[in-house]
């Protein structure tokens, strides 16, 4: 009994020391130098997520070996004798020392490497080092200065915020549909003419017209954006034109949004929501090109460039009555059509590839890239919410990535969206696809989650359909089907 009571606390202490350990695994892993370390025995025992990218080697391939076992590819002097065994022997660090390795994938890096002894109890127990790679470090000094001079060139006259982080560099395609849409935004950007963006919802409509700001001559000037559909009528007004003390009970003097907008750009998004009456007061303020506060007979000038955006067809917002013809002339000198995803299949590989990147950092994750299996899947499937909706399924879909897995894979994918993919059939059918396409892509869908279940309950069929939610003979039917082995 009493020694139970003693056992208690080291336990809790033990796992208290175990949560430490892999928090400070996981901070290493998201550093952007390479880490690793060796044990008194000359054994790799820290091998970090940087040093894998840099040296094409993956840690559970090197954790536990000795380090000139590992390195036997290193070009010149071996590098554990060099560096890690006269640390060893001096107990002195080695700083910055500059390194030309050839790895095993061929390339050459030049790397600069510290190397520190670790001493326990006054004896030297490990070493480890710190190093990067000259490439990294070149490519991160540039970015660093880019941002900076994009953080310049964004600021107002009065250092304020522009509020547009995209640039039309930042959208990402392979389709000749999105080219020509981005070759037509880097025109528009060039004139200062009124543009309405088109297209539905998640297409990226936002990201051309923040695009188009960036890459004009307002881009001095502050992006001030506005979603008519967000906004109570009531308030849109006031909010668009600014307002006089008294106006109205409780009105303040304040600037409206064509005015905060002054020498920048202003983004009326969804202007199919936007009431009418309000429509015949911005037509008013588009062909004078003044604007007055509300309750103010001070006229001033309007004297920024305007952009709007529809997730409607504007001639079908036109006879459903939702925009005034004479305001969409005003607004539409050019149109720009943002093309739907499933119109433009080839994006969603590169789109993909982008996202998994900024997830994978974001999650402390290593998938860097999507099975062919999955981009089959995506290509076929018709895409509703565009690339918002890409976005909503890849982020859902790296909750279910294992730690450590360089790919994402069917299983993968959430239920819910297997479940819309089967839904959208129909009319994804209509379109472009023969049933028997579909088929096989699903059944493929079954046979990944089969093969992965299996993995997963090391072959046990009992379990294994357990984990599927199907009963032991409709398993062992699709296991024939398929022709999958390895069930027991
Ligand atoms: N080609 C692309 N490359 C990179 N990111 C994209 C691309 N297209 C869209 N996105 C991203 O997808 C998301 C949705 O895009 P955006 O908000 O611009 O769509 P939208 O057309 O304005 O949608 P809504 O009509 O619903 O407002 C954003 O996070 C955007 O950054
Ligand atoms: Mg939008």
């Amino acid at each position: 009994m009493n020694s139970s009571r003693h056992q208690e606390p080291d336990k809790s202490r033990l796992q208290e020391l175990e949560l430490e350990n892999r928090l400070l695994k996981t901070i290493i892993d998201h550093i952007h130098e390479g880490v690793y370390a060796i044990n008194g025995r000359g054994e790799i025992i820290i091998y970090n997520h940087e040093v894998e990218k840099t040296e094409g080697m993956h840690r559970q391939d090197v954790l536990g070996r000795l380090e000139s076992e590992v390195y036997t590819h290193i070009s010149g002097p071996g590098f554990s004798e060099v560096v890690s065994q006269a640390v060893m022997k001096t107990g002195q660090p080695l700083i910055d020392l500059l390194f030309q390795a050839e790895l095993p994938n061929g390339r050459k890096e030049e790397i600069i490497i510290s190397t520190y002894p670790f001493f326990d109890q006054g004896k030297l127990a490990a070493v480890y080092s710190v190093g990067r790679d000259l490439n990294t470090t070149g490519e991160f000094i540039a970015k660093t200065l880019e941002i900076k001079q994009r953080m310049l060139s964004r600021q107002g006259m009065d250092g304020a915020w522009s509020g547009a982080r995209y640039f039309l560099e930042n959208i990402i395609y392979k389709s000749d549909k999105m080219k020509a849409a981005v070759t037509q935004a880097r025109k528009i950007a060039a004139q200062d003419i009124p543009v309405m963006l088109v297209g539905e919802t998640g297409t990226g409509k936002e990201l051309f017209a923040q695009g188009i700001h960036n890459a004009s001559v307002f881009v001095k000037g502050p992006f001030v954006p506005i979603n008519c559909a967000a906004i109570p009528d009531t308030l849109m007004e006031s909010l668009l034109f600014g307002t006089e003390r008294g106006a109205f009970t409780g009105a303040v003097e304040a600037p409206g949004l064509f005015e905060q907008a002054e020498g920048g750009t202003i983004f009326l998004d969804e202007i199919n929501s936007m009431p009418l009456a309000l429509q015949a007061k911005m037509l008013r303020v588009l062909q004078e090109k003044f604007v007055r506060r509300i309750g103010s007979k001070v006229q001033r000038p309007v004297s920024c460039r305007i952009i709007s955006a529809t997730n409607v067809d504007p001639y079908q917002a036109m006879q459903e009555k939702t925009i005034r013809p004479d305001l969409y002339y005003r607004l539409a000198t050019v149109t720009l059509n943002v093309p739907p995803l499933r119109d433009r299949p080839e994006d969603i590989a590169p789109i993909c590839e982008m996202l998994i990147n900024r997830y994978s950092k974001n999650y402390g994750l290593f998938v860097d890239h999507v099975s062919p299996d999955v981009i089959g899947l995506f290509e076929k499937y018709d895409w509703p919410g565009n690339v918002r909706e890409l976005q909503n399924i890849l982020e859902n879909s790296m909750s279910q990535v294992e730690i450590g897995a360089r790919e994402l894979k069917v299983r993968h994918l959430p239920v819910f969206f297997l479940d819309r993919i089967q839904g959208s059939r129909g009319k994804t059918l209509v379109r472009d696809m023969d049933g028997s396409s579909l088929n096989a892509i699903l059944q493929d869908v079954e046979k990944s989650a089969i093969e992965a279940a299996l993995a997963n309950n090391k072959g046990n069929i009992s379990k294994c359909a357990q984990e599927l939610g199907i009963k032991r003979q409709a398993l062992h039917y699709k296991l024939n089907k398929y022709g999958i082995k390895g069930g027991k």
